[in-house]
């Protein structure tokens, strides 16, 4: 085939082809010093970038793609730059000097590129990877099924099932596979509570319990699904030592100050928590501080939720009562209050269920991040990382998120503890809503369209009978001294 021949898509394509192996071999080279950082760039200059169509050329949807691409590699760049010599992080985008996309008069800097690739996407995403680009377009698609009824679907910008990775390692694949199949589980969840949130459902009414009681159930799939996650051996999960000193040092800057993807970009989780309400006065300072990392329509909504009542206060205005009142009513007026109005013991049960998630998201931070480094300091090991794991990759700190975690279980429904469960349960769910409760096939979220099994996505399952190669971890001590 003759250069006149190969159209923009069959670059994208080549592209991805280089991605799911060149790349993630001359990746794990580099981290086993087998080969050199500066030959990062390089190959990438010469196999890849100077043979990119102009975005302009590109449709949307092949955009999606190489963004999802170029993500990796650029974060590869970055990455390897920054290792090579510490005092880099001072100076994070030097990483990319000299390297450009297109040839001849055509050709343009990297970062230029990458940025115009976002506006040919035309969903506003940012001019570095984010958990989009590096989640949801990546990993395979996945649904939602409640009793045989979808619920929830997230596609994939990609036709081969397969997810793209930093290193090849599959603890990275499931890693990608769990945050997408809990993003398409969140995303059901919403989508049940939305109707309630804009008004359109009377929350008392019938519909809108059974829509908060799904809801409810929806929640504990989540966290039964990472909770699974958090219980696999080592060689079946994530390893600790990928996940720190492997998979997390790719979340370096591009820029000074900017937003590297992370699972708080998760838009689903921020939309929850606006939702259900979350009682933290910064919480909209630091959504505002991270809307770089997030895409147009999640921003528009996430702006939108933060204008509206959460749901808990919109209850409580309809009982009549302020937030601050219902804490200091007796029981027996309490029972009252729910007997006339049972969207406030429902939504009991749906605060209680989400800082139930909250609680095993908190424990896989610690087993995963948290408490190794605790381990490695009290060892003289200290942070020598490019991406420090002493916090995480949004800035977000062990106390932060226990206190997130906090906020969660003391939620503004928290006094209606003191009646007993059965009453709560029996308002929030009268017969006709326990009846559609129970279900013959239950909820099944899977992936679709994927050559990989369900456990290589972070999905519970049996691990596939066939060995799978892992590729080592780094040397210890990733950080190369300046
Ligand atoms: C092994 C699994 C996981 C580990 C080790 C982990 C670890 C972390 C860490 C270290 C942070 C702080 C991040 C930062 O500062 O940017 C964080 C935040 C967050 N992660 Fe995860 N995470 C895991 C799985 C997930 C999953 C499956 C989701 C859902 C899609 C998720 C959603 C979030 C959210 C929404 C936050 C913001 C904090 C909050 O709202 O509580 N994470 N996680």
């Amino acid at each position: 085939m003759n250069d006149a021949q190969i159209t923009p898509q069959d670059r994208v394509d080549a592209t991805n082809r280089w991605c799911l192996d060149r790349m993630t071999t001359l990746n794990q080279d580099i981290l086993q010093r087998r080969s050199r950082p500066e030959n990062f760039p390089a190959e990438l200059q010469d196999a890849v970038l100077r043979h990119l169509p102009a975005p302009a050329a590109l449709p949307p949807r092949s955009a999606q793609q190489l963004l999802v691409l170029l993500g990796l590699a650029g974060a590869g760049v970055a990455r390897h730059y920054q290792e090579a010599n510490l005092s880099h992080r001072l100076q994070p985008d030097r990483a990319f000097a000299g390297l450009t996309a297109g040839t001849g008069p055509a050709a343009v800097a990297f970062g230029q590129y990458f940025t115009e690739l976002a506006d040919r996407t035309g969903t506003g995403h940012g001019p570095r990877d984010s958990f989009a680009s590096l989640v949801r377009w990546n990993a395979p698609a996945v649904e939602v099924e409640w009793d045989g009824q979808i619920l929830a679907r997230l596609p994939t910008v990609f036709e081969d099932g397969l997810v793209r990775t930093y290193t090849g390692a599959v603890d990275e694949q499931r890693f990608f596979g769990l945050l997408k199949a809990s993003e398409a589980l969140e995303r059901a969840i919403n989508t049940e509570l939305m109707p309630l949130s804009d008004g359109s459902l009377g929350l008392d009414d019938e519909p809108a319990l059974f829509r908060i009681a799904r809801a409810v159930v929806l929640l504990d799939t989540l966290r039964e699904l990472n909770h699974d996650f958090a219980d696999r051996p080592p060689d079946d999960g994530l390893q600790i030592t990928h996940f720190m000193d492997v998979f997390r040092q790719y979340a370096v800057h591009w820029t000074a100050g900017d937003i590297p993807p992370s699972g708080a970009l998760d838009p689903e989780a921020l939309i929850r928590d606006l939702i259900v309400g979350i009682d933290l006065p910064d919480y909209p300072a630091h959504l505002h501080r991270i809307f770089p990392g997030l895409l147009q329509a999640e921003r528009s909504t996430l702006t939108e939720l933060l204008g509206r009542s959460s749901l808990p206060q919109a209850a409580l205005a309809r009982a009549g009562l302020r937030p601050d009142e219902v804490v200091t009513r007796p029981a027996p007026e309490l029972k009252q209050l729910i007997v006339r109005h049972p969207s406030l013991a429902a939504l009991y049960l749906l605060l209680n269920a989400h800082a139930r998630a909250a609680g095993v998201h908190l424990l896989l931070s610690k087993r995963f991040l948290f408490d190794p480094q605790r381990d490695r300091e009290r060892a003289g090991m200290g942070d020598p990382g490019v991406v420090s794991n002493r916090t995480g990759t949004t800035g977000l700190t062990e106390t932060r998120l226990e206190l997130l975690t906090r906020v969660r279980q003391h939620h503004s429904l928290s006094c209606l503890r003191v009646l007993p469960a059965r009453t709560l349960e029996q308002l929030a769910r009268p017969p006709a809503i326990r009846a559609g409760l129970t279900l013959t096939k239950g909820v099944l979220v899977r992936f679709t369209g994927s050559p990989l099994a369900a456990h290589d996505l972070g999905l519970p399952g049996s691990p596939p009978a066939r060995p799978h190669s892992h590729p080592a971890a780094p040397r210890p001590g990733v950080a190369r001294p300046a």
